[in-house]
């Protein structure tokens, strides 16, 4: 749920933008006045505020004012009429997040409104980069045990405790940006704020202009002068996302940026100071960037002092599972839901895929698997079928014996039993009038039979009883009418 604070003395303004955003995730609170803002605003913790420039009482701008000497990181959008653009500038001086012109057009507020709010949010939700504990109610964490992720994470403490420039690099999902996050929410820089800018995302010409605002008339459509985000910024961090498709010219300003905190805004002769952190990261190889004069060496070198390269999930199997554990968490407490389990064949095909998407596609893998798993646990029907055939339909290599039969205590795989077993027991424990044993005997058991399309001596020797004990059980659970019925 995101929390908006609409400061505004007309009742018009705040009746529109209760019905532009009637989502249920956005709850909307109203103060007439920058005087009752401030003083709500320590009470109901908004994640942004949204806030009229001209109004009865002290002003938005002098609001703004008062509220930086006790947040540094709330994030404001300022509201103001054509013709008063120099005040919303001054805003942005302040460190507003942005402004908006009224008559606002509602697809640009929403748009607005909806990068705020997850701005807010990569300030808000902490990342912890310690191995994380069960026990641990960190809001998001960087999951992973292997030796890569170690080092991973000393890496992330040293920088963490220095002020130094950062380079994350590595493969598209390796956890570049938590880790960029990570470094920010443990840095002595943690109560100012922090603005990701996807530098691949904004057209090659607009970039600069963003990064450094702009002079009025600096080109054609420069009809006000911008703030750019370094200036916004001022004191906090900037996590420069994607770096390596910055144009030369703009590399050349984040050097110097970089080299003296100074800068001059597009168009302009005045030199502009600011204290900001920069954190870069990419999935291009720099060096190659370099060799192809596509990137700058002076900059490369500035950036690579410190750099932490994210090891692809391939190379760190042994942080599969753990990774499959913490999303079928974090999924399961979204939902309000115990957590399902995985079957030993399930996780065994998760843990030899070769994962070309890294954590972001196992993310994606198990949210789809949740979606379509229809009992307690995850099967390896629930997975994507590429998972369990090469691209001629052959077996994938590893997977040509066929997985041992799961008995305790013997087989391969006794530990993820036990580990599951163990699971679902706890589950079970926290599901008041469960009977365990039937019902998981009578889920197994239906699996089984659906497996087979019902043929029973099948389904018994799958299940590891005799076709006798399965009928009878069939007859006792009423689970044959019920596939019959289908
Ligand atoms: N070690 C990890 N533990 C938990 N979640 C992770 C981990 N690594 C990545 N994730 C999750 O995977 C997703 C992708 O991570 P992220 O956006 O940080 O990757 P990226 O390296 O920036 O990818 P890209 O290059 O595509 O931008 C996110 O949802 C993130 O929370
Ligand atoms: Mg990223």
């Amino acid at each position: 749920m995101d929390k908006l604070l609409l400061i505004d003395d007309e009742a018009d303004v705040q009746y529109s933008f209760r019905r532009i955003f009637t989502s249920p995730e956005i709850e909307i609170s109203t103060a007439a006045s920058g005087e009752e803002g401030l003083r709500l605003i320590p009470k109901i913790k908004p994640d942004l505020v949204i806030m009229d420039v001209r109004m009865g009482g002290i002003t938005g701008l002098e609001t703004l004012r008062r509220l930086r000497q006790f947040d540094a990181k709330l994030l404001v959008i300022m509201m103001t009429a054509y013709g008063t653009t120099q005040t919303a500038i001054e805003a942005m001086k302040l460190g507003a997040y942005d402004y908006l012109l009224k008559p606002f057009d509602v697809p640009r507020l929403k748009q607005i409104v909806e990068a705020a709010l997850k701005a807010a949010r990569d300030m808000k939700r902490v990342v912890s980069y310690q191995p994380l504990l069960e026990s641990e109610d960190y809001d998001q964490g960087i999951v992973g045990r292997s030796e890569p992720m170690q080092n991973v994470f000393k890496l992330v403490g040293q920088l963490a405790a220095s002020d130094a420039t950062a380079l994350v690099t590595g493969e598209s999902g390796t956890g570049k940006e938590l880790v960029a996050r990570a470094i920010y929410h443990h840095s002595q820089r943690s109560q100012q704020p922090f603005l990701a800018i996807n530098c691949a995302a904004i057209p090659e010409n607009l970039l600069e202009s963003e990064l450094f605002g702009h002079e009025k008339g600096a080109f054609t459509g420069a009809s006000v002068q911008r703030i750019g985000k370094f200036e916004q910024c001022d004191k906090g961090t900037i996590f420069l996302d994607e770096i390596g498709d910055m144009s030369l010219a703009t590399q050349t300003k984040i050097l110097r940026v970089l080299q003296s905190g100074e800068f001059e805004r597009v168009g302009g002769n005045q030199k502009v100071k600011v204290d900001v952190r920069v954190i870069a990261a990419t999935n291009k190889p720099l060096e190659q960037a370099v060799a192809a004069k596509e990137f700058r060496e002076d900059l490369f070198y500035r950036l690579n002092v410190v750099r932490i390269q994210m090891p692809p999930l391939r190379e760190r199997r042994g942080d599969i599972r753990l990774l499959v554990n913490y999303f079928l968490k974090k999924f399961a407490q979204s939902q309000r839901q115990p957590p399902k389990a995985v079957l030993p064949e399930a996780l065994a095909a998760l843990e030899r895929h070769a994962w070309p998407g890294n954590v972001r596609e196992l993310e994606n893998v198990i949210q789809r698997a949740l979606v379509v798993a229809k009992g307690a646990a995850i099967l390896p029907g629930d997975l994507p079928a590429e998972f369990f055939s090469g691209p001629a339909g052959r077996p994938v290599a590893g997977s040509a014996t066929p997985p041992p039969a799961p008995v305790p205590g013997k087989a391969a795989g006794a530990d993820e039993f036990a580990d599951l077993a163990d699971r679902l027991f706890h589950w079970a424990r926290a599901q008041k009038q469960l009977k365990l044993i039937p019902a998981m005997e009578r889920e197994l058991i239906a699996h089984a039979l659906a497996e087979t399309k019902g043929n029973q001596v099948q389904a018994a020797k799958l299940l590891g009883i005799t076709r006798a004990t399965l009928r009878k059980r069939v007859e006792k659970y009423g689970i044959q009418q019920e596939l019959t019925v289908k």
